[in-house]
């Protein structure tokens, strides 16, 4: 809710209020924190003085004075850089549509009680405006802010820098947290403290979001918490910085780097959307943060839709496959209860290695034995069919590279950088993006998939148009991509899109406003998942994160994990399997039937719950406990898996809090049967509140037998449900 009282703006979300001051010149922030519901003697936290940096800044520009990273950069035609933006008047409007860039919306029903304030200031002498608008949505903690720059004047201005989000707040002493990684190390949870005489900046250069940094970050110190991210899936920048005035500054939107955008007269200029919250702790943010991805980001019809599980060919055949073979792991797969087959790299073209035929998305019939006649085979077992492709590439090695060489990234005159063998598309060329709709919607038609995995496996590096140059090439691209990646999921509605990036190299909230879920990463090892995948789960809620369970040892790191660990590690999410499964034993056989028939049961908990990180396995290098805590909406229903890892035999008792029950509530708790524990513990009933405060003891031992030692894991899954009985009051 958005209120006016005076000359505050005041916006209320469930939990939170911020409040924005409008003085002659200027609008800044006088409270963002815990909802203030009592009073209205606001006045109290403004600034007694006007345009001396003392304020809480909405906006900041070279010209103002302050020695710190200023945010708004222009530059006009005199060659100056000076702006002095004005406030001149605030008002509650429509929520801005971005398109071709994508946005959070409010479900249909609940369109009326969301809010935007919007704010207009000018820089006089030349009548460039900035706009800048805050959302916030009924049942959500999250505000959506966004910015527009506006030439009015006649002369053209040259954008060279426009955050989406400024945010300040009082005092120092906070952490800036960020999620970094690399291939196959995706998204390690780093804090570095803020301190006075250093920028600390998150930001990727390479055209993605990337493995690299994460547009997801917080600023945080005990009890404070804000979280942020950004709608965008290209370079972006969040940085943090502490201020001599004793405040903290915070910035997020797409990146400058060689940006610059020519504005003429009468042309807006509009910056992603990015999104914050405040929350008291850690774990409360990270569930805001999931929940707001999952009603606001993740497009209606997917929301609840539960996910089918699959079976993936890659890591079980890579190219090496052929319908046969395809046929005999999906006869496997659906006698144990799997959903869907995915069929990975390698169909298409004459593509036996990765040297070849990206682009050419017309079926390799020797190989497939005819594509669509392999999908409905597949379809016949009681399958669905999905399709791996990797639109935004192109081979030199392939027809559409010989037909259209023009459609690839190159720069005139210089030898293209390749990677993985491949080049990238020029996805900033309307007639590429026409092309790629069109084959797309070929392949999909053709093989009547259900789902498609949409790949990218490779930088940006030879960025060229003759229209777009320096950095604004970048943001067309990505304005590029979102306008396929519109047009097919509006064509296809009912295909699941999962998006990847050589695993989790863009896993960001623009390619979830199409794609409800991403392949969190191609390090399949459980071990490393729970890094990979508590990293995620910040910012990210289950439904979003997909996680195979594969062979043993495993592909990209050698280690062995036993099936039982590996299944409690990737039940989450977009949940399936990524190994040969034609070749398990009998034994293997029952256990993996047993684990789909337990993620059946629990799916909605697992893909929908909230979920919580349990113990600091993961993150702190002396931990030993961890998990993953999956809690439904009513809190009547929660699954948990519990890691230990290092395991020494000199310890005998493992304890850990769990988390998101409801203190008031008896719960009755189980193991799941694993097949690797001969006898599972007996059920204990205990209440909601216990099993949040007490340390529990979990039965993470038996007899040591070889495949429970395996990659030094145990692990245990736990059932919670409410129990008949009632909480007693002491
Ligand atoms: C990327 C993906 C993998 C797989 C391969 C196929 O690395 O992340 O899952 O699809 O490409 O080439």
């Amino acid at each position: 809710m958005i209120r006016c009282k005076g000359k505050i703006y005041k916006l209320d979300t469930p939990n939170t209020t911020l409040l924005i001051g409008l003085n002659e010149k200027s609008a800044e922030y006088l409270y963002y924190g815990k909802r203030l519901s009592v009073g209205g003697d606001y006045e109290i936290f403004r600034s007694l003085r006007e345009y001396e940096n003392v304020q809480l800044k909405l906006v900041s520009s070279f010209g103002e004075g302050e020695s710190h990273r200023s945010g708004v950069a222009c530059q006009f035609s005199d060659g100056s850089y000076t702006t002095r933006f004005v406030f001149t008047r605030a008002k509650i409007t429509e929520k801005p549509d971005l398109a071709p860039l994508p946005s959070s919306y409010a479900c249909a029903g609940e369109k009326k009680s969301s809010k935007t304030l919007c704010l207009e200031f000018v820089d006089e002498p030349t009548k460039v405006k900035l706009f800048l608008y805050y959302t916030v949505f009924e049942d959500s903690d999250v505000i959506a802010v966004s910015s527009r720059l506006y030439n009015g004047g006649k002369k053209d201005v040259h954008v060279k820098n426009l955050p989406s989000l400024q945010l300040e707040v009082w005092g120092g002493g906070f952490e800036f947290t960020t999620f970094r990684g690399e291939w196959a190390n995706e998204r390690n949870k780093i804090s570095t403290p803020v301190t006075g005489g250093a920028v600390l900046v998150n930001e990727s250069r390479i055209g993605s979001s990337s493995h690299a940094a994460n547009p997801f970050v917080m600023l945080q110190k005990a009890g404070s918490v804000y979280a942020f991210n950004l709608v965008y899936s290209g370079n972006h920048k969040e940085s943090a910085e502490k201020i001599i005035t004793g405040k903290t500054r915070v910035m997020v939107g797409m990146n400058d780097f060689m940006f610059d955008k020519k504005l003429g007269y009468g042309e807006s200029f509009c910056s992603p959307e990015a999104v914050m919250c405040y929350a008291p702790s850690v774990d409360a943010a990270s569930l805001a943060m999931q929940r707001f991805v999952g009603k606001h980001i993740i497009r209606e019809k997917w929301q609840e839709k539960e996910r089918p599980i699959l079976i993936n060919n890659w890591e079980a055949t890579y190219f090496d496959f052929n319908r046969e073979k395809i046929l005999q792991i999906a006869d496997t797969a659906a006698e144990l209860g799997v959903e869907m087959f995915v069929l990975d790299d390698g169909w298409f073209g004459h593509r036996d290695e990765d040297n070849s035929s990206l682009g050419d998305w017309f079926d390799y019939e020797k190989k497939t034995g005819g594509i669509a006649a392999l999908a409905e085979s597949v379809r016949e077992r009681g399958l669905k069919f999905g399709i791996w492709v990797e639109p935004e590439m192109i081979s030199e090695d392939s027809e559409l590279y010989r037909k259209h060489p023009e459609y690839a990234m190159k720069i005139p005159g210089r030898e293209p950088f390749r990677i993985r063998n491949q080049l990238m598309l020029n996805l900033a060329d309307s007639n590429v993006q026409k092309y790629l709709v069109r084959v797309i919607s070929a392949v999909i038609a053709e093989t009547k998939a259900a789902y498609v995995k949409w790949d990218f496996n490779r930088t940006m590096t030879d960025c060229f148009s003759k229209e777009f140059f320096g950095g604004e090439y970048f943001h067309e691209y990505v304005k590029g991509l979102y306008t396929v990646m519109s047009k097919l999921t509006e064509r296809f509605p009912s295909v699941l899109f999962e998006g990847c990036a050589a695993g989790g190299g863009r896993f960001d909230l623009g390619v979830l406003c199409y794609m409800p879920q991403i392949w969190a990463s191609d390090n399949t090892d459980a071990r490393c998942r729970v890094n990979i995948q508590r990293g995620t789960s910040y910012g990210y809620p289950a439904s979003a994160i997909s996680c195979h369970v594969s062979a043993s040892p495993n592909h990209q790191t050698g280690n062995a994990a036993a099936l039982e660990t590996r299944f409690n590690v990737s039940a989450c999410g977009g949940f399936g399997y990524e190994m040969d499964l034609s070749k398990l034993s009998e034994t293997e056989r029952e256990t993996v039937k047993a684990q789909i028939e337990f993620f059946k049961k629990y799916r909605k908990t697992f893909q929908f719950g909230d979920l919580y990180r349990l113990g600091n396995l993961g993150e702190d290098p002396n931990a030993e406990l961890g998990g993953f805590m999956y809690v439904n909406a009513s809190k009547t229903q929660a699954v948990a898996t519990v890691i230990l890892e290092n395991f020494k035999v000199s310890r005998k008792r493992f304890a850990i809090a769990f988390k998101g029950l409801d203190a008031a509530t008896m719960y009755e708790v189980s193991y799941r049967k694993q097949s690797n524990y001969a006898d599972e513990p007996q059920k204990f009933t205990v209440s909601g509140e216990t099993l949040i405060n007490g340390e529990i003891p979990v039965d993470l031992l038996g007899d040591v037998a070889p495949e429970r030692m395996a990659n030094g894991m145990f692990t245990r899954c736990l059932i919670f449900k409410k129990a008949v009985q009632r909480a007693k009051k002491n």
